[in-house]
């Protein structure tokens, strides 16, 4: 069993610190093999900003997987922004902007596709692409999972675009084994196959700390991941910390990801 809690959309600056003590001890009672954060540490990627992010990110349980955000990159400092645009992203979270993680089980490797000029939109381009595979390389019977702050689809209609490249990347991920995708940037959750590949897994988190909501509360998710099964719970923000919502169980199936009947409506189906 692996388990791996995804936090998104912390944005400090424009966070609620009443949330900080109570994620903590969430996701240390969640017992996570790994953390992956998926991007907009910062709201405007200031240097306080980052030192709380920094601050947080120590104080939380274990191996992290951190990639940028649109809102990471320096917002007020031009010379910052166009020659270091992650120097305090990886002082702070201690690694590279494309991050990769092994171990027995699985392989999670990051991409950054926030962008300098393409700031809200995102960009994903060919060398993306090609470290993502050289990442899964060798990779052998290893849940291979891809991470970035920009979703790859819409979960509802919109008339912004998608990042530029997503088809792309969407088109190489089958070919290099990828079952499961990490998002944020949206801060709603969403999990569900993709439409263009429902072999893939779409898992998108909402926002964990920002007050910058879209109609849902601040979440983290904790995924338990066991051969062909992965069970996905919502962790929600209420004022007794945050508390686990029901989950829900997906399975690989021929290929595909099907979602697993909860047990109250399996009982109901004819028999
Ligand atoms: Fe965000
Ligand atoms: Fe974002």
């Amino acid at each position: 069993m692996m388990r791996i809690v995804h936090l998104s959309d912390l944005h400090f600056g424009a966070h609620d610190p009443a949330l900080i003590a109570p994620l903590i001890d969430a996701v240390g009672r969640a017992r996570p093999d790994l953390t992956v954060i998926s991007g907009d540490f910062a709201q405007r990627g200031t240097r306080p900003q980052w030192q709380q992010a920094e601050a947080f990110l120590n104080a939380l349980p274990g191996p992290q997987l951190s990639i940028p955000g649109n809102h990471d990159i320096p917002h007020y400092n031009p010379l910052l922004r166009a020659f270091a645009p992650y120097a305090r992203f990886r002082r702070a979270t201690g690694g590279p902007d494309e991050p990769v993680w092994r171990n027995p089980r699985v392989v999670v490797a990051g991409i950054n596709t926030a962008d300098r000029w393409q700031w809200m939109r995102g960009k994903v381009s060919t060398p993306h692409i090609e470290g993502l595979g050289r990442a899964f390389e060798g990779a052998g019977n290893r849940h291979r999972i891809a991470v970035m702050h920009h979703p790859l689809e819409h979960a509802a209609v919109t008339v912004d675009p998608l990042m530029r490249g997503a088809d792309d990347l969407m088109q190489a991920l089958p070919g290099m084994g990828v079952r499961l995708v990490l998002s944020g940037h949206i801060h709603v959750s969403h999990i569900a196959p993709f439409r263009d590949d429902p072999g893939i897994l779409f898992v998108q988190n909402g926002t964990s700390l920002s007050t910058r909501l879209r109609g849902e509360a601040n979440v983290f998710l904790l995924l338990e991941l066991e051969g062909q099964n992965l069970r996905v719970t919502r962790h929600y923000a209420t004022p007794r910390g945050f508390v686990a919502a029901a989950p829900e169980s997906w399975f690989l199936e021929g290929g595909v990801w099907l979602h697993a009947a909860p047990r109250a409506a399996r009982a109901q189906l004819p028999r």
